[in-house]
């Protein structure tokens, strides 16, 4: 039974609430960038473009960034998915670590075990182990020869942890301290359990592993090759709470370590290619886990970089691989994103090319690789019939789902284009007909406007949410939040949810609030208005406060009054309708009493 409770629960909301409000956001950055204190806000060269001078500034009081250069801005778990390119589970668990919590997770649908093991831990002591073994094991002289057949050195051994599983059946639960590493390994995937018995052993025998780590180097699995190529050549750890082969990539974080934000990234097939290309100079390189790229794996690489160059093997399995990468590929593929395909000769892998042909060669071919719509068009193009109206059916039927799937409006155009031409009929007839089917893509929705008028006189409702933002605590004074959810004025409702929040949970701070809407249309909104910097002084925020809330509260009124008026005129109200219409009549009449005349 896999449990899953280290990667599939949800993280409560109130735990990353919390967690945001107590990291300190100057801190966390700081560790990473030079930041300097130029009056209430720390100041540094923006790392995500280039410039000369600071436009990067660090919030405290808000536990926000901004950077007023090329606007991007977050909250610290923002940043860490940025700057150091992981999901947003990776950095709260980052986060986390660092003020020496452990993430909880909701019990998910999957059966929790109630034990939280540091799997991580234990595959670290198991590395550890491996690589001593291939080291001092007397067996490990062939593991040592094959190696140095295969042509690794002492250099890309130690980079990629390469050790050796001595053959055996319980080396490494013993060197592990026996019955109490059972569990653990086990649940590790270091074990397998003998078929309708309860006889465990040690999963890799007589293999040379290779520590599979994630992205921020934890081990959390293994391949291990065999010595003679007995079936199978490679086998890997399970699937586990920690290791997800769909998700996970060989190699990433040593290329990360290498240049944290590289120009490409090469996805090749084997461990031996990754520790290869390495070796000859080539650090950006990764593998998938023995399995299909998937629509995960993009969104992975695409974080670390803009370009993606797909190297598989010239042969029929790796043309089939590069397509199914290709379909992976398409609903990550953003304008600022560059795909490309490069196929070897057959028989060759990046492995054998590197060490036949060297570097500089090997990096030409990289490097005059297929941009990703030439694949796909010459793809189809051998697939499709030379006589021209079947062509057009075909064009039409093959390519509709690859459309579907493309989120990029220029790449969309850019393929259309291509479609109609091998189609020969006009790019608009292709998109006509392609929007005719029921599975045609719906236009993208557009980006709201960003209201510009909202900068000079913000809407009381965006004043009330932007000063609660500035000031979190000002939400003590707004009294009970239930009054606002009835209103019919657009915005109440978040109003207040927000007020709720933050009198439940009084430390938090402003990008907790940001966070807690993280994913969703409102949290667009409410980044807006937090890099919105109110005009008054904190000492007058508490009384703008009050102010734009009885404007609120003087609008629902009205809107309220309104309603009732005329439906007053359509039919009959009801007795309660009228004493409430005959309250805010008088409510209203005192409230828009005009002031008295001052001087
Ligand atoms: P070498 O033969 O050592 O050069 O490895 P390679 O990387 O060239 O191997 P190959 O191209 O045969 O396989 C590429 C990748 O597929 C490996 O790195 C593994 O991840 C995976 N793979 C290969 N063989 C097996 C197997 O028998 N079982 C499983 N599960 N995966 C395999
Ligand atoms: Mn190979």
């Amino acid at each position: 039974m896999v449990s899953e409770q280290m990667t599939s629960g949800r993280i409560p909301q109130t735990f990353i609430n919390d967690l945001v409000s107590r990291a300190d956001i100057v801190d966390i950055i700081g560790a990473r960038i030079p930041l300097k204190k130029t009056g209430r806000n720390y100041w540094a060269r923006c790392p995500f473009h280039n410039e000369k001078t600071p436009s990067f500034s660090v919030n405290s009081d808000k536990q926000f960034y901004q950077c007023f250069g090329c606007g991007v801005h977050g909250t610290v778990i923002s940043f860490l998915m940025d700057y150091d390119h992981l999901e947003f589970p990776e950095a709260v668990e980052e986060l986390a670590r660092g003020l020496g919590l452990s993430v909880p997770r909701e019990a998910g649908s999957a059966k929790a075990t109630g034990s939280r093991r540091d799997l991580p831990g234990w595959l670290e002591e198991a590395a550890r182990y491996y690589q001593r073994m291939l080291a001092e094991h007397p067996e490990a002289e062939t593991a040592r020869a094959y190696l140095t057949r295969r042509g690794l050195n002492a250099a890309a051994i130690a980079r990629f942890r390469i050790g050796y599983a001595p053959s055996g059946w319980d080396n490494l639960l013993v060197a592990l301290g026996g019955e109490s590493a059972r569990e653990p390994l086990l649940e590790a995937g270091m074990l397998t359990k003998k078929e309708d018995t309860d006889r465990m052993y040690d999963r890799f025998r007589g293999r040379i592993m290779f520590p599979i780590e994630n992205q921020r180097g934890q081990i959390i699995g293994f391949g291990g090759r065999s010595l003679n190529d007995d079936p199978p050549k490679y086998l890997n750890s399970p699937e586990t709470p920690i290791f997800h082969k769909g998700r996970e990539l060989y190699g990433l974080h040593q290329a990360v370590e290498h240049t944290r934000s590289p120009e490409c990234l090469l996805v090749v097939e084997g461990y031996m290619d990754v520790v290869a290309l390495a070796q000859y100079g080539i650090s950006y390189a990764v593998a998938t886990l023995g399995t299909a790229t998937t629509t995960d794996h993009l969104r992975r690489l695409f974080r670390i970089t803009s370009r993606v160059v797909f190297c598989f093997d010239g042969d029929k399995a790796g043309r089939t691989a590069a397509w199914r990468a290709l379909e992976a590929s398409l609903p990550e593929l953003r304008d600022q994103h560059d795909i490309r395909f490069l196929l070897l000769p057959e028989g060759e892998d990046p492995d054998t090319l590197v060490r036949g042909e060297g570097l500089q060669a090997f990096t030409a071919r990289i490097q005059q690789a297929t941009p990703v719509i030439e694949y796909l068009l010459a793809t189809l193009q051998a697939q499709i019939s030379t006589n021209k109206t079947d062509r057009q059916a075909q064009v039409l039927e093959r390519a509709r789902p690859l459309v579907a799937k493309l989120s990029s409006d220029i790449y969309r155009a850019l393929l259309v284009r291509e479609l109609a031409e091998l189609a020969e009929i006009s790019p608009d007839k292709l998109s006509t007909l392609m929007q005719a089917s029921p599975t045609a893509p719906k236009p993208a929705p557009k980006e709201p406007r960003k209201g510009r008028q909202g900068q000079a006189h913000p809407s009381p409702m965006r004043t009330a949410v932007g000063l609660l933002l500035a000031r979190p605590e000002l939400a003590k004074l707004a009294g009970d939040p239930v009054r606002f959810a009835g209103w019919g004025i657009p915005g109440a409702s978040l109003l207040a949810e927000i007020l709720t929040l933050l009198q439940t949970q009084p430390n938090l701070k402003s990008a907790a609030i940001l966070e807690h809407w993280r994913g969703t249309e409102t949290e667009r909104y409410l980044v807006q208005l937090a890099q919105w910097t109110p005009l008054v002084p904190p000492e007058g925020m508490a009384i703008e406060l009050q102010d734009a809330l009885e404007r609120l509260e003087q609008q629902a009124l009205e809107q309220e009054t309104a309603r009732l008026v005329e439906k007053s005129h359509v039919a009959t109200l009801t007795e309660a309708e009228k004493v409430q219409l005959r309250i805010l009549c008088t409510r209203k009449s005192a409230r828009t009493t005009p002031p008295p005349e001052i001087g």
